[in-house]
């Protein structure tokens, strides 16, 4: 299938602003396509638009929605790294089949994303730490309100220049442990991406912000004791023998690409990892105790992003005296010279 490319004359495109943020600044183009009828069709990337929909449509009303999140990086030759499209895509595609949305197709998606790339590629920031989100969707279109999966869906992708997650930079994060709410449990959709699991965890997320933390650390929903993940991001453990731990995929955790991409490295720098089922109190004894160096949430937006402070049943455990410790440092430095092409990827992760 062949995309329609009918780009925004120069004249009118917008510029990359230098005061970034996350995720309010998009770019001149996006791409989009429809199914209907069973089938995909009108595959294009034109001028950045507001969509029109049915105030009936499926996705206002039962959420049937899928999204994703992937960077682009610029090179320091100036050229643009992609970084783990192909797992992204895939995941994508896991994430429509959960939410009974139809896949799409893979080698169109990712040359979607390309071409979108070249043609805002002046929006692929310079900065140090900036990079280039994009955001691919897909929502349902059918406008109906008898519950039941819609049969017709758009699928778009829209990008634009973002900073730090977190306007504190890799200075930590504070995260509350919840023991009240859950966030997803297994048999549910935990593990796709798609908006209601984000929706959900809205109440809690505001609640602990008044609280003075920056993030919820999610329990499983069925014991309410082993660690799930932690806001935005999957969340690891370092410990002082040098290993590493994060919980292993459990049907409710999201099967983060950063995540999977530090289980690759960490190995190649001298640590061990392992997926585990993490007890919370056994973990807070751990910290307390010193045998724990450094907790740190990771994602796409959020990338690497040491945890300073958690609280749990209100008392508050401090990690590596509440500063970056050495260890997410290095994943940090390494993974990110990968992806900005400072560096040589064994992997095979750049495109
Ligand atoms: C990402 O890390 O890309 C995400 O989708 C998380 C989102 C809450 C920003």
């Amino acid at each position: 299938m062949n995309i329609d490319i009918q780009a925004v004359p120069p004249a009118q495109r917008g510029h990359c602003p230098k005061e970034l943020g996350f995720g309010g600044i998009f770019s001149d183009h996006m791409f989009s396509q429809s199914y209907d009828d069973g089938q995909w069709h009108s595959a294009t990337i034109k001028a950045f638009h507001h969509l029109s929909l049915h105030p009936a449509a499926a996705v206002l009303h039962y959420s049937q929605e899928i999204f994703e999140g992937l960077k682009a990086y610029r090179r320091p030759d100036g050229g643009i790294n992609l970084f783990r499209p192909r797992q992204n895509i895939q995941r994508f595609n896991r994430s429509a089949t959960r939410m009974v949305m139809p896949p799409v197709d893979e080698q169109l998606h990712l040359e979607a994303i390309k071409e979108l790339v070249k043609l805002d590629q002046q929006w692929v920031p310079k900065e140090p730490g900036a990079s280039y989100y994009l955001r691919p969707a897909m929502i349902a279109t059918t406008p109906k309100l008898g519950l039941g999966a819609a049969s017709s869906y758009l699928h778009f992708i829209i990008g634009g220049p973002v900073g730090p997650y977190f306007t504190t930079g890799f200075d930590p994060v504070s995260v509350y442990v919840s023991d009240q709410n859950r966030r997803a449990v297994k048999g549910g959709v935990g593990e796709a991406k798609t908006g209601g699991n984000y929706a959900a965890s809205l109440l809690v997320g505001e609640a602990v912000a008044a609280k003075g933390y920056n993030q919820v650390l999610w329990l499983d929903a069925i014991e309410g004791r082993y660690i799930e993940e932690v806001g935005a991001m999957n969340i690891c453990f370092a410990f002082k023998d040098g290993r590493i731990k994060t919980p292993a995929l459990s049907g409710s955790i999201l099967a983060g690409v950063t995540r999977d991409s530090i289980l690759q490295l960490a190995p190649t720098l001298g640590y061990e990892v392992e997926e585990a089922k993490l007890d919370i109190d056994e973990v807070l004894g751990q910290i307390a105790s010193g045998e724990i160096t450094e907790v740190f949430g990771c994602g796409t937006a959020a990338v690497i992003s040491p945890v300073g402070k958690l609280c749990y049943k209100e008392r508050e455990y401090v990690v590596n005296n509440n500063t970056a410790g050495p260890v997410a440092k290095q994943l940090y430095d390494t993974l990110t010279a990968i992806q900005y092409g400072r560096s040589e990827d064994p992997f095979g992760w750049i495109e």
